[in-house]
């Protein structure tokens, strides 16, 4: 299997739009990499690119994918897209795809199609356009994606429901063991991290790659800054450091380990900080657009 990260930041990319904070300022004086918003694609041998998450940014990324285009007039660099949560950072790009000439293929779980016809309607609205091809992501077994040799399991990682959601129940977020049965690699996708329980650690465990939320240092990042009244925990991401901090568990696998989903006001995103130091000395990775890994 190739894994490619197509965009290592969290929501809002790096630098964001509106935001002046030490780190995004780095980023816009050049010196710290600047990177698209939360999303990666999949695949085993020359079988098809999966998309694991739709980020607003999806057309950059997309065109940045070295893709075969000698298939014809339409030719997709995807063959679908799987959803972790529903999420605006994972789920906006959908409505990118509107030009698709197929109805487009959707995995994700029932709650999140919910959410998606209801609160945040994107899949009526793909509907008028190119259609949607929607596959339930199973909670109690490997779902196969068509056309590909990988098969996915779901495990539920926490986390608040959308915002948009406007204090109405709404989708959890998931995190994905990816395996490939060509190959026998296997992926853990986790961007979103409530807390490390029992089953996310033992997913974590099963891992030869394991991507893993790295939104935010310490729980008031943001609210420290003053740019937020939640925390992470508010946020559903449990912080790398202090109480509850998820690095030291992370640092601890056996598999290579990268962190995702990474907050523009991270100190880790600094090349020079003692922060980033701290991560890459235990052994973390963090990650970049365009990273790539096989398994
Ligand atoms: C998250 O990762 O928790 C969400 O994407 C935050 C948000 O954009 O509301
Ligand atoms: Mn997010
Ligand atoms: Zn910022």
């Amino acid at each position: 299997m190739r894994v490619r990260i197509i965009g290592s930041a969290a929501g809002g990319g790096f630098p964001q739009w509106n935001c002046n904070c030490p780190v995004c300022a780095a980023a816009r004086e050049g010196r710290a990499e600047p990177r698209t918003q939360s999303s990666i694609v999949i695949r085993s041998g020359d079988d098809p690119w999966y998309l694991v998450n739709a980020s607003p940014d999806l057309l950059q990324q997309l065109a940045a994918l070295p893709f075969d285009r000698s298939g014809g007039m339409r030719a997709a660099p995807i063959a679908g897209v799987v959803l972790t949560d529903g999420e605006i950072d994972h789920t906006a790009g959908l409505l990118l795809l509107r030009e698709s000439s197929t109805p487009l293929r959707v995995y994700s779980t029932p709650a999140v199609r919910e959410a998606l016809t209801t609160k945040y309607p994107l899949m009526n609205m793909l509907e008028t356009f190119c259609g949607v091809d929607w596959r339930p992501l199973a909670d109690d077994g490997p779902t196969a994606l068509e056309d590909s040799t990988l098969a996915i399991e779901t495990f539920p990682t926490g986390g608040d429901a959308p915002l948009y959601m406007d204090g109405e129940p709404g989708p959890a977020a998931i995190g994905l063991t990816v395996r490939d049965s060509a190959t026998d690699g296997t992926l853990v996708y986790v961007p979103g991290i409530e807390a490390l329980d029992e089953v996310v650690t033992a997913r974590l465990a099963e891992g030869d790659l394991v991507l893993a939320d790295g939104t935010f240092f310490r729980h008031d990042d943001l609210v420290s800054l003053g740019l937020g009244k939640r925390d992470s925990w508010a946020m559903g991401h449990a912080p790398l450091t202090g109480e509850g901090g998820t690095l030291e568990a992370l640092a601890a696998l056996e598999a290579r380990t990268v962190l995702v989903h990474i907050n523009n006001t991270n100190p880790i995103l600094l090349e020079d900080s003692p922060e980033r130091s701290v991560v890459e000395e235990s052994g973390l990775v963090i990650s970049s657009d365009g990273m790539e890994f096989d398994l």
